[in-house]
């Protein structure tokens, strides 16, 4: 913590100074049917996967049903009756049929929609039509297959083991203290946009973990608002680790200024990468706590802070901003395919036509970049495909990518 300090560039980080090693991987990481089934198996099959909001279920008998693309499965997530947040596998116990089929919603009892076996909130089968036919089945030991689940600071994670090796703090680690009293609870106002991109998950956690594309890729989008003088290629900051989860701090540009009034007013409310003065001119956080306050969002002070990003391995990034907070969600789908959700969380529904206005510019906005992000990431694809190119070359200041690809390789080559 120096705020004093006036040369920022000592707190980038760098591989060789971090001790990280990675500075080339073969193409096959991104493209073989190996790699990925080592990735099914010993990660997506073995860890605690961070998967959605307590918040989307808030009552007893809330439910949502969402799809595991690596694990080829799906799992319904339910707040039983006593309150408790539970997740099962999509998949009846009498012949397997997939008995939910919203994506969301309230119920007491879930009916399947086969024979009509039926199922409480706690997973517990409660009735069976001709219950005399089957004298083998005991109700009090059958039910909906369960999937490990726990919550930290209102995030659930899956763990679709057997038995999962560690808890879920112990696999946060420092980052389940450190990162415990985010405020995450304060955004709840959600806008999600999913897209099934054609590319490896990890080129997509590649592209939100190095800004060395910023000026190039999105130099009309981004540029000018997130890069300096001093900062050209928009070095990481400060870099922290815990097990194989990272996080590093990005700045903005403190001389870009919006070049017309409706921009400005549409950042403003937005306070989207925009430098905590100009967000000021319109309070969206009803006095509560903000990123920008929390001691573990740009730990170096810099001046124009613009984003915390932090991967929770093995495919969520967060991105917290000044007033805002975006999570990426990279799920494997195969070797060439992703389903990315992308979720915008924000203070409040728009109040006025102002805000809305705002919203849907911040929408448009963050649209726009993601779409460069998928279309260059297809194009890394393909080449890669191509057998053209041996291996993938990762510089210095890319040490959250290399840092990333060891934890991957330790679990599937360990
Ligand atoms: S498959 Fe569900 S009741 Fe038969
Ligand atoms: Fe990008």
């Amino acid at each position: 913590m120096n705020k004093e300090a006036s040369d920022w560039s000592k707190y980038w980080g760098q591989a060789s100074a971090l001790g990280i090693g990675g500075a080339t991987v073969p193409a096959s990481f991104y493209t073989s049917q190996e790699q990925f089934d080592a990735e099914r198996e010993k990660i997506f099959r073995k860890v605690w996967l961070m998967a959605g909001r307590e918040a989307e279920v808030p009552e007893p008998g809330s439910f949502v049903r969402i799809p595991i693309p690596p694990l080829d499965t799906e799992a319904v997530i339910v707040r039983g009756k006593d309150g408790t947040v539970r997740a099962f596998y999509n998949a009846c116990p009498h012949r397997g049929v997939a008995l939910v089929r919203e994506c969301h919603g309230k119920t007491g009892l879930f009916v399947c929609p086969y024979h009509a076996w039926s199922f409480a909130t706690d997973g517990k089968l409660m009735g069976l039509p001709g219950a005399e036919d089957f004298p083998h089945v005991d109700k009090a030991t059958t039910g909906l297959t369960p999937i490990h689940l726990d919550i930290w600071n209102g995030f659930y994670f899956l763990n679709f083991g057997e038995q999962p090796e560690q808890t879920l703090l112990e696999f946060l680690g420092e980052f389940a203290t450190s990162f415990g009293d985010m405020p995450f609870e304060n955004y709840p106002h959600v806008i999600e946009i999913a897209q099934d991109i054609e590319a490896n998950w990890k080129t997509l956690t590649d592209a939100s973990n190095e800004g060395y594309h910023v000026n190039a890729l999105h130099k009309e989008s981004l540029g000018a608002m997130m890069t300096t003088r001093e900062n050209p290629l928009n070095n990481f900051y400060d870099p922290i680790f815990s097990g194989p989860h990272v996080s590093s701090t990005t700045q903005a540009n403190p001389d870009w200024r919006p070049d017309a009034p409706v921009v400005l007013f549409a950042y403003a409310a937005a306070a989207y990468k925009v430098q905590p003065g100009l967000a000021k001119q319109e309070d969206h956080t009803h006095g509560q706590a903000t990123f920008a306050e929390h001691p573990m969002v740009n730990r170096v002070g810099l001046p124009a802070f613009s984003v915390e990003t932090t991967q929770i391995f093995p495919f969520s990034v967060l991105q917290m901003l000044t007033n805002r907070y975006i999570w990426f969600q990279y799920w494997p789908a195969g070797p060439n395919r992703t389903r990315a959700a992308t979720r915008l969380y924000g203070p409040a529904a728009p109040a006025n036509y102002r805000q809305a206005f705002a919203e849907a510019h911040m929408i448009a906005y963050s649209r726009d970049i993601m779409t460069e992000d998928t279309i260059v990431t297809q194009m890394q694809q393909a080449g890669l495909n191509s057998g053209g190119v041996k291996d993938v070359v990762l510089g210095e200041h890319e040490y959250m990518l290399r840092y990333t690809h060891e934890a991957v390789l330790g679990f599937t080559e360990g």
